[in-house]
This record gives C-alpha cells, sequence and structure tokens, in this order.
C-alpha cells in the first residue's frame, strides 16, 4: 500500500509517500524557520498561509522523486493535531479534497504518534513494548507503548515543553529560533560546571517534570553576570551548557525511572529534542550502567516534523483497515491516549 503523507501542524510543511512494502519513496519538507526568524516564533497566521502556498508543489515533488502519479497512491494520511489549528486545516483540506478527487481513503494522524513511531522508519526498528520519551516543542511526555495506539501516559510536563524551554531559553541568549540546536552549538563551547542550573522535580517521586523554573534561573543567571547589558560569547556558552545539561539530565533521571517502573528493556526518543546529540550521550551512559538496555531513535530529520512519520503511522493505520469520511475535523488539542489501537 502507498501512502500519502501530509504534515502542517506547526512550521514546517513535510510531505511523504511511504510504501509497507518497500519503505520511503519520495519526500520532501519546506522549513518556515525564516519566515517566522524576525518574530522569534511561530507566527500561526503566517504559518497557515505559507502552508496553503507549499504543501501543492510538495505534493507533486515528492510523486515525482518516487515515480509515481496520482492513480498509484492508497491513501492520503494527514496530522489533524494537535498543533495551531489553522495550520492543521490546511493539510486535513488538501488531504481530504485530494482523497475525494483519487477515491481513495483518508486518515487524521496525531502529530505525536507519528514522532513516536518514527524511529521504526530506521534500519533497526524498535519491538514493542519500550518507553517512550516524546520530546519536542509542545510536548514532554514519558509513554509506555504496548503497541500501535495502545499508549499509557506515564508522565509529562506540567507546565513548559522541553524544546519550549530550549526557544525560550536561546531567546534570552539573543540566539536564534529554534533554540534547541542554537544552544546545543553554543554549549560546545560552554565551561563545564562554571554555573549548574537545577534539576527541576528529580527529588520528588513520580514521572512528570517541569521546565518553566529553568527559564527562570536562565533570566536571573544572566542578570547576575551579564555587564551592562551586553551578553559576552564566553557567558553566553557557559550559561547555554549549564542549562542544557540541567534539561538532560533531568530527562536521563525520569528515562531511568521510566524503565525501571515497567521493567521494559527497550527505549525510545522522540520529537525535536531527540536530536540532541547531549541527550542521546546522557542516555547511553545511563543505560550502558543497566546491561541489556537499548536505545532507540530517528536520524535527525526524522526526529523533527516531517512528512515520512506522517506517511508511516497513516500506512500502519489503514493497513488494519482504518477509515474516516470526507469530514475535515481537527483536534488541536488531542490526548495521545483517546487513540484507537489498531486491528481492534
Ligand atoms: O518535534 P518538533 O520539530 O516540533 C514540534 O512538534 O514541536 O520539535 C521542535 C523543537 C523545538 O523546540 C526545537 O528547539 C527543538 O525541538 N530541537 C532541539 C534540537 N533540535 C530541535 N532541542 C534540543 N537540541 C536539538 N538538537
Ligand atoms: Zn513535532
Amino acid at each position: 500500500m502507498k501512502v500519502l503523507g501530509i504534515e502542517t501542524s506547526c512550521d514546517e510543511t513535510g510531505v511523504a509517500l511511504y510504501d509497507s512494502e518497500i519503505g520511503l519513496l519520495g519526500e520532501a519538507l519546506y522549513s518556515q524557520v525564516d519566515l517566522h526568524l524576525e518574530y522569534g516564533g511561530v507566527v500561526p497566521e503566517l504559518a497557515s498561509r505559507d502552508h496553503v502556498r507549499r504543501v501543492l508543489p510538495l505534493i507533486k515533488e515528492v510523486l515525482a522523486q518516487a515515480h509515481c502519479t496520482s492513480d498509484m497512491v492508497d491513501g492520503i494520511a494527514y496530522t489533524a493535531g494537535p498543533g495551531l489549528i489553522g495550520a492543521l486545516m490546511v493539510g486535513a483540506s488538501v488531504a481530504k479534497s485530494l482523497a475525494f478527487a483519487w477515491q481513495v481513503p483518508s486518515l487524521g494522524i496525531h502529530h505525536m504518534e507519528g514522532h513516536l513511531l518514527a524511529p521504526m522508519l530506521e534500519d533497526e526498528p524498535p519491538t514493542f513494548p519500550f518507553v517512550a520519551l516524546l520530546v519536542s516543542g509542545g510536548h514532554t511526555q514519558l509513554v509506555s507503548v504496548l503497541g500501535i495506539g495502545q499508549y499509557q501516559l506515564l508522565g509529562e510536563s506540567v507546565d513548559d515543553a522541553a524544546g519550549e524551554a530550549f526557544d525560550k531559553a536561546a531567546k534570552m541568549l539573543n540566539l536564534d529560533y529554534p533554540g534547541g540546536p542554537a544552544i546545543a552549538s553554543m554549549a560546545l563551547k560552554g565551561t563545564p560546571g562554571r554555573f549548574i542550573f537545577p534539576r527541576p522535580m528529580v527529588d520528588r517521586p513520580g514521572l512528570d517534570f517541569s521546565f518553566s523554573g529553568l527559564k527562570t534561573y536562565t533570566r536571573n543567571c544572566i542578570a547576575e553576570y551579564c555587564q551592562d547589558d551586553l551578553l559576552d560569547e564566553q557567558l553566553n556558552a557557559d550559561i547555554a551548557l549549564a542549562f542544557e545539561t540541567a534539561v538532560v539530565e533531568t530527562l536521563v533521571i525520569k528515562c531511568k525511572r521510566a524503565l525501571e517502573q515497567t521493567g521494559y528493556d527497550r527505549l525510545v526518543i522522540a520529537g525535536g529534542v531527540s536530536a540532541n546529540q547531549r541527550l542521546r550521550a546522557g542516555l547511553y551512559e545511563m543505560l550502558e550502567k543497566k546491561s541489556g538496555k537499548v536505545l532507540f531513535y530517528a536520524r535527525p530529520e526524522y526526529c523533527t516534523d516531517n512528512g515520512a512519520m506522517i506517511a508511516f503511522a497513516g500506512c500502519q493505520r489503514l493497513l488494519s483497515g482504518q477509515r474516516e469520511g470526507l469530514e475535515i475535523k481537527c483536534r488541536p488539542r488531542w490526548p495521545l491516549e483517546e487513540l484507537a489501537p489498531i486491528g481492534q
């Protein structure tokens, strides 16, 4: 089965064609980063309008890349939520219109399920059950995964998501959006140990996170050490390193706890922040002490938003027989646990 995937939940227009027998046949991505750069974050209305401009040319590009014509597409998957409502509506409207025109089924996919399953696009995919750490710009969640659609939330952020915290801290340090990669590269020049930021909520039981305090800590640190309102390069790097280390160590501690609690051997990390090298290194170090436990993640371009993860998730669900009508339904807020298991 060949499934066209369309991702438009935020500031990336992603399109891909996935074949259940062969794998990915084509993919294309347009990032709106430059469009939103001067605002320091995503402007929803600009995002929606840009998706309108990009999505059809990208679909044509992907079909051409895959040497496929529209009559070879068996189904269409689109991101139905969570995300920005205007942006979601663009992908949903295009998906439903094409499904009607091409007479094929279409299905709305949960963006975080897309992320969660993205490591399965790699050569050595994880098998169920596993613990998933979902870390993106909008979510930080630990999930027990028994199968596709069988998700149990173990813990989540009570305030900012990890990616959001990276973005906000980067803004304070006058670094560009998105803040995660900017902080990570700045931190490489940082002096280890000059600043030690707290590891929020690790001293109490449970698997929830809180990252908003780290933002305040960053602001106070800048105010205390910054001379004449000018952040010098080294101070910037030292704060970036302290911030990144605190987020990473907090995530590692909670992942360790989640593995102990569930007894699972496999840990999957997904979402934009899972591209972070310090996080991967920290998790490897933790898992090394727990022999037999294995870490899975996707290549960097499948950690951040992309069409391939939506095409893949859509293909699994369409193959299992799931279908929906032509009405356009998006869910800006959508708990992962409400998803239907496949095959039931
Ligand atoms: O999954 P994603 O592309 O979009 C959402 O679903 O939100 O994640 C974007 C987030 C942004 O907050 C960005 O700063 C963060 O992922 N991010 C990173 C890295 N690359 C992207 N955070 C830390 N380190 C990175 N290398
Ligand atoms: Zn995402």
